[in-house]
């Protein structure tokens, strides 16, 4: 890769500049004024139908923005992130995410290091179909020769956020009578409470992990293998015995990694495991061999669906004119907002219960992608970079943050996602409340844009000091994504949407969105501290005053 374009220094930059000097926001006049914008900022993507009219641009604004992604490559670095060059420099690889969720045949055909990879892809997903086949149809047994009811997906960051959040989301397509739970914390309790009422013999554990090395995802593993023993040993199905031992992780326990000679090292049998390969980001997994427990539960031909959602997505990317390519534009949006009109948050605001673990998904697509101060040449950023991503499904939000956003002091931008229509019944005596909800995600969008002068507050009979209580500025930019209904390749499209977005916005910042260093020195330090909480004098001794004033708390406190 060439050195990274400082977007600071192109003159788009410095047109935004000029703008947001003058810049006045009233979408109120410009709704009134202008008859064709909604129409003209309202873009389709795949299902998607993106309005974008409720930001806080003008043409002149956007068409700056164009020339800010023209001006520092973004339509260049998108064709070599496709082409499969090593655009993840500070690992010296090749980001290709992209290449998982091409349908067979697709062209042209795809090669790491002069390494073809379109085999390879479609390879493991007919060996998940296989297997997933196998459990949800009873031919894969547990010792017993039980079907399995549960799997239990052992991961952490994105090897347990993307099937999780999708888990959730599809829910109603599950349709073979298996469960799925998700463990991540290395706190205990997280496997306590996720394995607390389920039977050993009837429980399939996915190891999930990318390098096979993360603590928090082999210490699980070793933990949900000692209480798959233990349950075992309880109900005289094995002994303690080793061979026994082995043969109930052989029913039981299956892995996906990248490193499937550290699965066997596990004691799981390599025929029993899935790969990957290391141009796939761990955040950018989900639709890899990670995504196993979403072929199991909800079905190989809903896993298609999700894939040709991303890919849809994809194909617009690579193909759409930037002006009217929406992740580039949402993404050249949240640059607006971020580095001219110092937004510092972004809520994601799904119209959708299932949605519950988007913003949580979102959280490590966005921060781990852009939460970086060194650009990719490692020379230091020229201007803010990352938005703290966070949100809650809509309605709840309403009734906990959403006066924040109203009437706060702090500019959020806020992105609403729902659905036309419902994935359950929805009538309440003669009610349709599928359409109650949405009258609340119309009308909360309605209200940041347009919120209500002091006139109407008085108009309604309000006086002295309550008519500014009531007031709503206004102006709180949103866009609303509407989609027909939130099946698998919807969920696909939104998936992709917010990757395409986070790598613009990259682009721009000049960042490397697909390494995470600084997730490194915790871990390290932990290392480190684990002997000091075991009462090791020397490591105790290392530690700074506060760790070690922590750690006598500790050894005060632990009563078992
Ligand atoms: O949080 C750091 C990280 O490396 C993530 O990028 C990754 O998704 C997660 O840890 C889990 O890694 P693995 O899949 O290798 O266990």
């Amino acid at each position: 890769m060439s050195a990274p374009i400082d977007a600071t220094e192109t003159s788009a930059w410095a047109e935004l500049e000029s703008h947001r000097a003058s810049f006045a926001p009233d979408l109120r006049t410009w709704f009134a004024d202008d008859p064709d914008r909604v129409e003209r900022l309202s873009l389709p993507l795949a299902e998607l139908h993106v309005d974008l009219s409720k930001n806080l641009v003008t043409d002149d604004i956007l068409a700056s923005l164009v020339r800010l992604a023209e001006q520092t490559g973004v339509a260049q670095h998108y064709a070599a992130m496709l082409a499969g060059e090593h655009i993840n420099t500070s690992e010296d690889r090749a980001v290709l995410h992209t290449a998982l969720r091409r349908p067979p045949g697709a062209s042209p055909a795809l090669s790491v290091d002069g390494q073809p990879i379109d085999d390879d892809v479609q390879k493991v997903l007919a060996e998940m179909d296989a297997f997933a086949e196998r459990v949800r149809t009873g031919d894969w047994r547990g010792i017993t020769g039980k079907k399995v009811e549960t799997v239990v997906n052992i991961g952490i960051g994105g090897s347990d956020l993307g099937p999780y959040m999708i888990f959730e989301a599809l829910k109603p397509y599950a349709d073979a009578g298996i469960a799925a739970r998700f463990v991540s914390n290395i706190d205990p309790a997280d496997l306590a409470l996720k394995t607390a009422g389920l039977d050993p013999e009837t429980t399939l554990f996915i190891v999930a992990s990318k390098t096979f090395t993360t603590l928090e995802t082999l210490t699980n593993a070793r933990m949900a293998r000692d209480w798959l023993w233990a349950g075992l040993e309880a109900s005289g199905i094995i002994t303690d015995d080793e061979s026994d031992r082995a043969n109930a992780v052989a029913h039981h326990f299956v892995a996906v990694s990248t490193a499937l000679d550290k699965v066997e090292a596990f004691g799981i049998d390599p025929t029993n495991a899935f790969g990957f390969w290391d141009w796939v980001g761990g955040r950018y997994s989900v639709d890899s061999a990670i995504g196993l427990s979403l072929v199991i539960t909800l079905g190989p031909d809903a896993f298609r669906g999700l894939l040709a959602g991303f890919h849809a997505v994809d194909e617009h990317v690579a193909h759409t004119p930037l002006a009217q390519n929406v992740p580039v534009v949402m993404g050249l949006l949240n640059v607006w907002y971020t580095n001219f009109l110092g937004a510092q948050t972004h809520a994601v605001l799904p119209y959708a219960q299932q949605l519950h673990r988007f913003a949580a998904y979102l959280q490590q697509l966005t921060m781990e992608s852009n939460g970086k101060s060194v650009r990719w040449d490692g020379s230091p950023v020229t201007t803010d970079t990352g938005e703290v991503f966070w949100g809650e499904p809509g309605t709840n939000g309403q009734h906990a943050f959403y006066q924040l956003i109203h009437q706060g002091t702090r500019l959020i931008p806020a992105d609403f996602i729902a659905f036309v229509n419902p994935a359950f019944p929805t009538q309440a005596e003669g009610q349709d409340v599928h359409a109650l909800f949405l009258a609340n995600f119309l009308a909360q969008t309605k209200a940041l844009a347009f919120g209500k002068t002091a006139e109407e507050v008085e108009a309604e009979g309000t006086t002295g000091a309550l008519v500014a209580a009531r007031t709503f500025a206004g102006n709180r930019p949103t866009t609303s994504i509407f989609a027909p209904a939130l099946t698998p390749k919807v969920l696909g499209e939104l998936i992709a949407l917010y990757e395409h977005i986070t790598f613009t916005q990259g682009l721009i910042w000049g960042v490397n969105s697909f390494d995470q260093w600084g997730v490194e020195l915790g871990k390290q330090l932990a290392m480190q501290i684990a002997p000091a909480l075991e009462g090791d004098a020397s490591a105790i001794d290392a530690q700074d005053a506060s760790t070690r004033s922590l750690l006598d708390y500790y050894r005060e406190h632990r009563t078992q």
